[in-house]
Parts: structure tokens; C-alpha cells; sequence
């Protein structure tokens, strides 16, 4: 998912260009604004950290664009690709030392397991639009 700093400073493009180009399919895709209430649904595995109203905050603030992406490994070679969560430690090159603008604001979302990309999957994107 690209998140609201990304797609709001107008890097939707080069962010897509880069995950294309480290060779995922993108299987959907779509741009969305989300609710208060739904961005606390998708963060709710947070829900108990101190940032979590913040983070509530922060997703709905402007639109996001999630995708649907297929690799061979994916989980891992997509978090290799975005960077670590805080943009000061992650690796050149990566979209968040690119893109991101704090530890909040990071540009982008990746799932952490197997498991839990297709719950979030499921959560932005019905069967029909996915096949
Ligand atoms: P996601 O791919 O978005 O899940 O990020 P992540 O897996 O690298 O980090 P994590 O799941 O721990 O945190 C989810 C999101 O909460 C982060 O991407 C940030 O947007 C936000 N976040 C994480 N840690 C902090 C923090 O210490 N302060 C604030 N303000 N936000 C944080
Ligand atoms: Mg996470």
C-alpha cells in the first residue's frame, strides 16, 4: 500500500516504477481514501501502542493505493525493497530512504507473512476485482 505522504507528494509513479521493476506483478490495484474507522481496523494489531491514534490519523489523511503484488518470495523480497519502517535506517535505495518523510509518514505498507497479505488483500479488494 502506498501510503497517504507518497501518493499526497506525487511519488505514486516512481514508487510503482520501482516495484515493477524489482520484478512483482501487480495482481490489483486502486486508489482509495480511507475512513478513520477502516485505517484502525487495517492497524488494529497496533491498537494498543502509543501511537496508534496518530497512525489512525495519519492513513486517513489523504488517498492511499493498495496493490495486490505476486513474486516468487514475496513477503520478504517486497520488505527487502521498502526498507526499514524508520526511513534514517533504511537501506539506500530503498523506497522508503527515497520516499518516506518520518517514521509515520514511510511512503508505504508491506505485509509482514504469507498469512497475513491475504487477510489484507481481502481486506481492500473483493475476489471479483482480484481474478
Ligand atoms: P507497515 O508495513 O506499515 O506495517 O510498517 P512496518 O511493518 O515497517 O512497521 P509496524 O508494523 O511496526 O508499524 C506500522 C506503522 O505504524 C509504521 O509503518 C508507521 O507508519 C507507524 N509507526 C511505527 N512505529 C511508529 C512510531 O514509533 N511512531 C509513530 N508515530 N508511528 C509509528
Ligand atoms: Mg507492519
Amino acid at each position: 500500500m502506498i501510503k497517504p505522504d507518497a501518493v499526497g507528494a506525487g511519488n505514486t509513479g516512481a514508487i510503482i516504477k520501482m516495484i515493477e521493476e524489482a520484478g512483482f506483478r501487480i495482481i490489483a490495484m486502486k486508489k482509495m481514501h480511507l475512513t478513520r474507522e477502516r485505517a484502525g481496523q487495517f492497524y488494529a494489531i497496533h491498537k494498543e501502542r502509543p501511537f496508534f491514534n496518530d497512525l489512525c490519523t495519519y492513513m486517513s489523511s489523504g488517498p492511499i493505493v493498495p496493490m495486490i503484488l505476486e513474486k516468487e518470495n514475496a513477503v520478504e523480497s517486497f520488505r527487502k525493497l521498502i526498507g526499514a519502517t524508520d526511513p534514517q535506517k533504511a537501506e539506500p535505495g530503498t523506497i522508503r530512504n527515497l520516499f518516506a518523510k518520518s517514521i509515520e509518514a514511510n511512503a508505504i505498507h508491506g505485509s509482514d507473512s504469507d498469512a497475513n497479505a491475504e487477510i489484507e488483500s481481502n481486506f481492500f479488494f473483493s475476489k471479483l476485482e482480484q481474478f
